[in-house]
């Protein structure tokens, strides 16, 4: 069925980041926008997010006024908002008379009025101004008919240690551990260095000049998240009294501040914010950088199983990266349509008009400081916002992937903090996004999700370096195979709990030893620069492995799909292959490298192919990819062929198909131009 994020308008959106404040002694250019935003085929303005000095000039002091007169002109003008509440930057007056909204960072050294979003997430104070200044606005703005939904603050993240948030967290560990200090000890092993608490007042948070270890290190994150969800539901709950229009806040690129699954039950949709950095030769490809956003975008729209809102992009260059290269032509629409592609209802932009001065005036607009729509940007935004309604048949469809790749915030901690390995850089997120860029090269839908998601959908599921299998996850896991799923792990697996303590008896932990018919007696850890090979049982073939080399010993009755080449455990077993119930698991003990070339693309392909599991494609061409988005009641399937390189690309679906822009007929094969997209109707 399709899903929308407000039944009252049903397009997709096209707008963004608009602060008309800037701009309040020259109301003519508010006109202006007004003329601009129709002919740039934009429909939706994103306002307020950093006004709370205008909203409020003095403490209990409200004027409305610029906003009475925006919201009304943005509504005549056809288009539609979603109002922001203010607090990812405070005003000075608030600063100054009560210091408590202002950070401690880890050294215990309050923070000075200055920048943005670091408010401090505990202080009675912030909070209270948070949910008047909310109400209000809520109050007065959430029966406009501008306004469809509410843009929750801005990017939460970082971090407060102020005596109200130390004590929240000692707060937070009570609860956590029953109020007995002897359960806190045994999950952190203080007994380690002699840590050892003798009562929760003593804990205090992880600091250069204090303490750290895993076990407070991970409650510490954990609690940064609560907390954050915590203020998030407040400001959700104060806009909610007066207005029941959906709620959401922007998620980031890659923030591992906070975890996302945890923000997410807050909101009533996910929207995220994407600045890829297009042609950066020496590093990532155009191909690659397209893969490493489509990650973030799968496991956006994972989180909730419905379509997201691409919040943020830059509708041309941004300026904080260390070049900022102008997007080559038809790569902003591809950038746009690849988040469409991959289940976003909108493409929005930060920023709707340049501003004058200060931080971000170089960074890309739709309108630029030369004030009109003569620019090659203009130009292609408003391209791409006819794009938008043309294909408004696709709004509200979402993609149903078969597989899903396990990539967990928490495990990621708590690799970072394990101290052996390769000790500073265990490679966890790039390894992820080796086994995902698979799937995308091969065109294979495919959802991103956390460790305590039920599996139940999937036919196969890839949990690479999953070192922290906390008991539901272990649950989860084995209960996927035992009822047939097929699951692909290995080295790292199962080793720790969630309190990062080691699973004993053999890893991988507990059941998974049974799941995957193998333990792990030891792990050599190699030299960044030194390479192992692994050896086909079957075919003879061999292939580069790096890293990491565990020494593993298969169970009966598991097949050996391939052995170590050299070192002391030449001949020893790689790859193993068991039967669990209903079940197949594959257990790759070392890292390979290479992408086409290597091992896991072999299993990989041989895997799909016996799940029937099949690429959106009949070919396969470096750079291109496509993903489909699916209409069930109507059995229509949308699939989007993106070409990701600088020379047009042959394609082929397999099947004729609808341009659903164009409404031309195409046969399944064509030439698809370089940096471009085409969107298909296909019936299911
Ligand atoms: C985002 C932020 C925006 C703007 C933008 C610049 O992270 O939410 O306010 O600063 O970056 O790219």
């Amino acid at each position: 069925m399709k899903q929308y994020m407000n039944e009252n308008f049903k397009h997709f959106l096209h707008g963004g980041d608009y602060s008309p404040e800037q701009w309040i002694n020259t109301p003519e250019v508010w006109d202006e926008d007004m003329r601009l935003m129709k002919l740039a085929n934009c429909n939706e303005m994103s306002v307020g997010i950093f006004s709370w000095a205008k909203l409020e000039p003095a403490e209990g002091v409200y004027d409305f006024s610029f906003l009475d007169t925006i919201l009304d002109k943005i509504y005549a003008a056809g288009g539609r908002v979603f109002l922001a509440t203010p607090s990812g930057a405070r005003p000075h007056w608030m600063a100054d008379a009560h210091p408590e909204v202002l950070r401690v960072n880890e050294r215990g050294e309050r923070m000075h009025f200055g920048v943005r979003h670091n408010h401090c997430y505990t202080s009675p104070y912030y909070r209270e101004k948070v949910a008047q200044i909310n109400g209000k606005l809520s109050e007065r703005y959430g029966s406009h008919p501008a306004v469809i939904g509410w843009h929750i603050s801005n990017e939460y993240g970082g971090r407060c240690y102020c005596p109200l948030c130390q004590e929240a967290f000692r707060g937070w560990l009570k609860k956590k551990y029953d109020n007995n200090i002897d359960k806190l000890n045994f999950q952190w092993w203080t007994t380690f260095w002699s840590h050892t608490y003798n009562s929760f007042d003593q804990v205090e948070a992880p600091s250069p000049i204090g303490d750290t270890f895993s076990g407070l290190e991970l409650d510490w994150k954990r609690f940064i998240s609560d907390q954050t969800a915590d203020f998030l539901r407040a400001e959700a709950a104060a806009v909610r009294k007066y207005s029941d229009l959906p709620v959401t806040t922007n998620f980031m690129f890659h923030y591992t501040g906070l975890n996302y699954n945890v923000l997410a039950k807050e909101i009533d949709f996910i929207s995220w914010d994407s600045y890829p950095e297009w042609h950066h030769p020496g590093e990532l490809s155009d191909a690659e950088m397209a893969a490493k956003h489509a990650l973030t975008h799968d496991a956006f729209r994972a989180l909730k199983k419905k379509p997201f809102f691409l919040m943020e992009s830059a509708p041309s260059h941004v300026n904080w990266h260390d070049v900022n290269k102008l997007k080559r032509p038809g790569v902003h629409r591809l950038a746009s349509l690849q988040a469409v592609a991959h289940g976003s209802d909108s493409v929005q932009y930060f920023q709707w008009r340049k501003s004058r001065g200060s931080n971000e005036k170089f960074h890309g607009a739709v309108v630029d400081h030369l004030g009109n729509e003569n620019t090659r940007v203009f130009r292609e935004v408003s391209a791409l916002g006819q794009t938008l309604k043309d294909i408004e048949e696709v709004l509200g469809t979402v993609p149903n992937p078969r597989v899903a790749l396990i990539m967990d915030v928490e495990n990621k901690w708590a690799l970072d903090l394990a101290q052996g390995f390769q000790k500073n850089e265990k490679k966890y997120s790039t390894t992820c996004q080796q086994f995902y860029n698979w799937f995308w090269r091969h065109a294979i839908d495919i959802d991103v999700i956390d460790a305590h998601r039920d599996l139940g959908g999937y036919d196969l599921v890839v949990a690479p370096m999953l070192y922290m299998t906390p008991r539901e996850t272990i649950e989860i896991l084995e209960k996927y195979v035992r009822e047939g799923g097929t699951l692909i792990g290995g080295y790292m697996l199962g080793m720790v709990n969630e309190n990062d303590l080691c699973y004993l008896g053999g890893f991988p932990g507990e059941e998974l030893k049974e799941v995957f018919g193998v333990w792990n007696e030891e792990i050599d850890t190699l030299y960044p620069t030194e390479r192992n090979a692994i050896q086909c049982n079957k075919c003879g073939d061999e292939f580069a492995v790096a890293d990491y080399c565990e020494r593993i010993h298969p169970a009966e009755g598991t097949e050996v799909m391939a052995v170590y080449r050299d070192d002391f455990y030449a001949g020893e077993p790689a790859v193993v292959k068991n039967r669990y119930g209903k079940g197949t698991t594959y257990y790759l003990a070392t890292r390979d490298i290479g992408g086409e070339e290597s091992f896991k693309a072999r299993l990989l392909a041989r895997v799909c192919g016996e799940l029937g599991i099949k690429s959106n494609l009949a070919s396969y061409t470096e750079g291109v990819t496509a993903h489909s988005r699916i209409d069930d009641e109507n059995g229509i399937r949308y699939l989007f062929v993106e070409n990701y390189t600088p020379k047009d690309a042959e394609v082929d679906m397999g099947v004729e198909a609808i341009d659903v822009e164009t409404r031309e007929r195409v046969s399944g094969k064509f030439t698809l131009p370089a940096y471009s997209v085409r969107i298909f109707r296909q019936m299911m």
